[in-house]
């Protein structure tokens, strides 16, 4: 089942560390080679010589032990495996990950990776309940790291609730899913805009709006987490790049288009960047000066509106053209009226008054409207609406090869 499969197991600090020797056990009568990195809390609990004598295989450690290094550095161990595991991943680790830190030889390897990632937390119920943790959890899953459990139940420390780790059987069938996981948009290439665009005033100011990228990032995980290729292109964010996908950094909606364009063809497009309306008309080449005279006016210029641009490419329209709409009133008639503007074939409308939190915040509430109608999904995460939107992308494809293949018979 899971043969030829290489895992890169990372134990880090919790008293489930204890079970980890039966993971690496039954994952390898599976078939899959597992290799460990033990964090040095992780050796609190379980020791680098019982997790050698499973594994057969070096346990690595230390990310400035010379030898280490030199057998094996960091960046080759995530390069050499399928599939990184972190079990348990503990509270602190799942930290140091959403805040991109690398202190030790596991979180470097994690960092350095752009190989799918799967984590089992295992933590005391409150440290599992903190906003903080949750907040982290998200982050995450944005990135498209995927989540085994924890489970509910008794705990070492006393207390009952969510927070035990998955047990390793269930953490072995959850991998084998993860490898047996059908990928509906293998093959297919997705092209996702993200992030606001800034327009240049001049060297030092400019033009902006409150995207922070988070929804478009999300998307181009959920993307490639159900197998297609996916080439996003972002205005500036302060988002890691998701792994697993291309990442195009621009600054200018000129220049997303230009890296839109660049990246045709592609079998989907999902535009849910805030592409900046207006740019400068001419951007001062030097930083402006206050003469204690006249105020500076702005002349504007429109920029070129991605979404229409590629909704009507021509023989490089991409075969599914999603948009959003940024309404604060009238939100479905709002998007209904873009939907027939720019001649994309879906809209996910959101509302984006202040008081909803949607721009910067971490959930948001999708209503997809199509030429068939207009469906309402409810508020949440913005990992999940992601996940959502590319399930019926998936869907949308498979019907629409159906339909190919009854028209054929
Ligand atoms: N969009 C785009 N290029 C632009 C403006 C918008 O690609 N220059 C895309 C956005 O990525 C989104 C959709 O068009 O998918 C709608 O964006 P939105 O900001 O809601 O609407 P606008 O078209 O800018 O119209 P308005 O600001 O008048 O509501």
């Amino acid at each position: 089942m899971l043969s030829g499969k290489r895992i890169l197991l990372i134990v880090t600090g919790g008293i489930a560390a204890y079970k980890t020797p039966d993971l690496v056990r039954r994952l390898k009568e599976r078939g899959a080679a597992v290799r460990c990195v033990l964090t040095a809390g992780g050796a609190q609990f379980v020791t680098p010589l019982a997790l050698g004598a499973v594994s057969g295989d070096k346990v690595y450690q230390d990310l400035f032990d010379l030898t280490d290094e030199q057998e094996m550095g960091h960046i080759q161990l995530s390069r050499d495996a399928d599939l990184l595991l972190v079990a348990p991943a503990s509270a602190d680790v799942m930290a140091k990950m959403a805040g991109g830190l690398a202190s030790d030889l596991a979180t470097t390897a994690l960092l350095a990776t752009d190989k799918p990632v799967l984590i089992a937390p295992a933590m005391n119920v409150r440290m599992w309940e903190h906003a903080a943790t949750q907040a982290n959890l998200e982050t995450l899953k944005s990135r498209g790291v995927g989540v085994i459990g924890p489970d509910d139940g008794d705990m070492a420390c006393g207390e009952f609730g969510p927070g035990r780790m998955t047990e390793p059987l269930d953490i072995v069938q959850a991998v084998i899913d993860f490898f047996s996981r059908g990928r509906p948009l293998a093959g297919k290439h997705a092209l996702v805009t993200s992030g606001p665009t800034h327009e240049p005033i001049d060297p030092v100011r400019y033009i902006a709006n409150r995207s922070s990228g988070k929804q478009g990032h999300a998307i181009a995980s959920a993307l490639a987490a159900l197998g297609a290729r996916v080439t996003l292109v972002t205005g500036p964010v302060a988002l890691t790049d998701p792994a697993g996908v291309a990442t195009v950094h621009v600054e200018t909606a000129r220049d997303m288009l230009a890296a839109c364009t660049e990246a045709l063809p592609a079998d989907i497009a999902v535009c849910a960047a805030a592409v900046a309306d207006w740019r400068t008309a001419d951007a001062a080449p030097e930083k402006m000066k206050k003469d204690g005279k006249a105020l500076p006016s702005l002349s504007l210029a429109e920029n070129p509106d991605i979404l229409a641009a590629l909704s009507t490419g021509g023989d490089k329209r991409p075969a599914l053209v999603v948009g959003f709409a940024a309404e604060t009133e009238k939100v479905i008639d709002h998007a209904r009226a873009k939907l027939a503007k720019k001649g994309c074939d879906w809209i996910c409308a959101n509302d984006v008054s202040p008081e909803t939190g949607t721009f910067g915040g971490d959930s948001n509430r999708v209503h997809l409207v199509t030429g068939d109608g207009v469906e309402d999904w409810p508020q949440s995460s913005k990992a999940r609406v992601a996940e959502t939107l590319a399930q019926r992308i998936a869907d949308h494809f498979a019907a629409a090869a159906q339909s190919v293949d009854q028209t054929s018979e």
